[in-house]
């Protein structure tokens, strides 16, 4: 009884402080969104593609769907070409803010600190976009974008681009022919352990300086899809590619996480769904583009380009799957581990653990 009165009291005097908080909070919060309702939202997006590739088609229907969806409120400067920034600085620019949207391969994560996104360089962990969807689409997936928040970003939708050939200027049927060639690779420790595993020379170099690194004979050749490997121009300086498809290569798509979270809610939700709609982009025309690649690098004669036959297949892949249980305990045996149970992947005659106890 005694307390219903004193609450009551209480109540009581505190009541026009309470009410000049909710009035100050109202304030703020309709201040935040006439700031922004008056003001054109700008993104700089940068990446480091031509725009007739998967990520470059993706990138530009989203800005094109986000001033759409946003009645143009929201516009979407897209650098591509890495006219703004190369690989490594553009990740440091976006945490500073200095852009707001990249779209960097998965194998660049790790520089951050985020090692599991090195999964998706095992060599051969994917058998076809079908089993990789089932990783970017379902829950492995999300907790993989989602250990991106500790680091000042979030991630928003994978994008496909796709699995990668290897080119050089001799030869590369069998595992000999690798034996000291100097590889260029993006910055993922997976992926030196592949080239090493071969008996190659990993150097890793920004993709913007990965042609003028290959016609200078700095590096002797490279890994890609046939889409970055054509519309870079790189098979004018490669005079041999292997349709080996021994590994994957596509994005995140993520932006700075105190721009997305200061954004008013009605347009996070409009961007979310130009998302969506540019993921279907990027997705849809992966295969397409990298068929299309591949025909115009025949088509140029610059290139002979050969196709392993199913024993050479077998033999790269059996010298290349160690590098699971090599990488394991840096990417997380348990991440791994969920893959293959999701897609079905065996290592033949071993487990993960095996050199992991
Ligand atoms: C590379 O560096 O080879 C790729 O990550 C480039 C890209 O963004 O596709």
């Amino acid at each position: 009884m005694a307390c219903r009165r004193t609450c009551a009291q209480r109540r009581f005097w505190l009541a026009p402080f309470t009410h000049l908080l909710r009035t100050l909070t109202l304030l703020m919060v309709g201040t935040a969104t006439s700031v922004w309702a008056n003001e054109t939202i700008v993104i700089k997006f940068s990446h480091v593609v031509a725009v007739d590739t998967p990520k470059g088609r993706a990138a530009a229907h989203f800005a094109a769907r986000a001033a759409e969806l946003t009645k143009g409120q929201v516009k979407v400067e897209v650098y591509p070409n890495s006219q703004l920034y190369k690989d490594k600085e553009e990740m440091e620019a976006l945490q500073l803010g200095s852009v707001q949207m990249l779209a960097p391969s998965l194998s660049k994560f790790s520089p951050l600190g985020v090692r599991a996104f090195e999964v998706f360089d095992l060599p051969f962990i994917f058998n076809g976009y079908r089993e990789l969807h089932m990783v970017t689409e379902g829950t492995i997936g999300k907790r993989l974008l989602g250990k991106l928040e500790a680091k000042g970003i979030v991630g928003l939708a994978y994008w496909d681009n796709g699995f990668k050939v290897m080119s050089a200027n001799r030869p590369i049927h069998n595992l000999a022919d690798y034996k000291q060639l100097r590889m260029r690779i993006q910055s993922s420790k997976v992926l030196d352990a592949q080239m090493r595993a071969l008996g190659a020379v990993p150097q890793v170099l920004a993709f913007s300086e990965t042609r003028q690194a290959l016609q200078s004979g700095v590096v002797d050749g490279t890994e890609n899809p046939p889409s970055n490997l054509y519309t870079q121009h790189m098979h004018d300086v490669q005079k041999h590619v292997s349709l080996t498809n021994h590994g994957y290569l596509g994005y995140a798509l993520v932006v700075n996480k105190r721009f997305w979270d200061g954004l008013p809610a009605d347009i996070r939700q409009a961007l979310n769904q130009a998302v969506a709609d540019a993921t279907r982009v990027a997705n849809d025309s992966a295969f397409k583009d990298n068929q299309m690649a591949l025909e115009k690098v025949r088509a140029s004669k610059r290139t002979q380009v050969y196709q392993p036959s199913a024993p050479e297949l077998a033999q790269l892949r059996s010298q290349l799957l160690p590098v699971h249980q090599q990488m394991a305990s840096r990417i997380g045996t348990e991440t791994i581990e969920d893959i293959y149970r999701v897609t079905g992947f065996r290592l033949p005659n071993t487990t993960l653990s095996t050199n992991h106890p």
